[in-house]
């Protein structure tokens, strides 16, 4: 059975990988919606190599023509129009950090917790809605598991280097113009960032909360616990720096069980969705720049933390747009595909 699929967003940095994905996975398409704003409407998109899409205005979509819509267009229009879609029996598979934290709405990575994809459906107390988690969540939640089963992960501490990609399409065409215009001696004028974003890193992803830390860092907590584990205690500082595509992120984490280096190594290469790249030698580790394209989340630099008693410390690499945006999603909606639920 194929299903009837939209992509709402389908212009965008992540709308546009959403329909790669779905189309490289082959995901069971009958028909394939790509939604937008109206002032996209008409416009072209492709859905894998041979097919071209034309752009349907959201505001004129009914959803009762779709049995899955994965949502890349942000908070606010995901608010308005996801619970609609729900009602109308489409599930919702959300990008945005709308839903996130709502009891009931279930915050999925397969490789993590693929059993609360049920709760989503109304039968099961749900609206219908599912959400992915923010990309820098994603890709460590998938390290974190494995690591939390054997080990007892207690408290982790992470630093993120982050790609303007998860901004969105207009920040990317941000760091590409101000690049260029930096060589012309163009003025810097700071648009989707607070600061020059070409040749610099800025301390700061989405806005300040009273505490100091940043929403970024906030989310970054509270979707681990929702995700994985309300117990583990995580602090981080998150950062953009000038990558198009792909997020890093320093991981120190403490457990309750004692760990050596080899044990963490071949854990993490048998595990899902990982990929442990991890030679003391020039190149053998992985940078955003490998990981763009990729759907692995990349592990290199294990090394113990000698400052704590269980103590270890990792580099953590994945394609932003992929396992923390579109695959992710994907995977979702494969989810809902395998398990045979249906919103209506
Ligand atoms: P559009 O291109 O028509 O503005 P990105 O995060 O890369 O900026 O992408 C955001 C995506 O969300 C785009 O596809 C954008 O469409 C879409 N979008 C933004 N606002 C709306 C809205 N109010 N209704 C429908 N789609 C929207």
């Amino acid at each position: 059975m194929g299903y009837r699929v939209a992509v709402v967003g389908a212009t965008g940095a992540v709308g546009r990988e959403m329909l790669q994905t779905l189309a490289e996975r082959n995901f069971p398409v009958d028909k394939m919606h790509a939604l937008a704003s109206s002032r996209s409407a008409g416009r072209e998109v492709s859905f894998g190599e041979d097919e071209v899409l034309t752009v349907t205005a959201l505001d004129k979509f009914d959803f009762g023509e779709a049995d899955i819509a994965l949502f890349s267009a942000g908070g606010a229009t995901a608010k308005e129009v996801a619970p609609r879609a729900g009602e109308a029996g489409c599930l919702v598979i959300d990008n945005s950090s709308a839903f996130r934290m709502d009891e009931d709405v279930p915050l999925i990575v397969p490789e993590v917790n693929a059993d609360s994809v049920d709760s989503a459906l109304r039968g099961n107390g749900g609206r219908n809605i599912i959400a992915n988690p923010n990309c820098s969540t994603a890709q460590l939640v998938v390290a974190l598991k494995p690591l939390h089963e054997s080990f007892g992960v207690r408290r982790v501490v992470v630093s993120t280097y982050q790609a303007v990609s998860g901004a969105g399409k207009p920040a990317m065409d941000e760091l590409f113009n101000q690049t260029r215009g930096i060589y012309v001696n163009d003025p810097v004028r700071p648009e989707n960032f607070t600061k020059q974003i070409a040749f610099n890193a800025i301390p700061h992803i989405d806005v300040f909360l009273d505490d100091g830390f940043t929403k970024e860092e906030w989310k970054m907590t509270a979707e681990t616990k929702k995700i994985l584990d309300p117990a583990i205690e995580l602090v981080a500082h998150c950062v953009r720096i000038p990558v198009f595509i792909g997020h890093s992120e320093a991981v120190f984490i403490e457990t309750d069980k004692p760990m050596t280096e080899s044990g963490v190594r071949e854990l993490l290469r048998e595990s899902p969705g990982i990929s442990v790249i991890d030679h003391r030698a020039d190149e053998g580790y992985v940078t955003p720049h490998e990981a763009a394209g990729e759907d692995a989340v990349f592990i290199s630099r294990i090394r113990k933390d000698p400052t704590v008693e269980n103590g270890m410390v990792f580099w953590c690499v994945s394609d932003n747009l992929r396992k923390g945006a579109a695959l992710n999603s994907v995977q979702i909606a494969e989810l809902v595909a395998e398990r045979g639920l249906s919103g209506r």
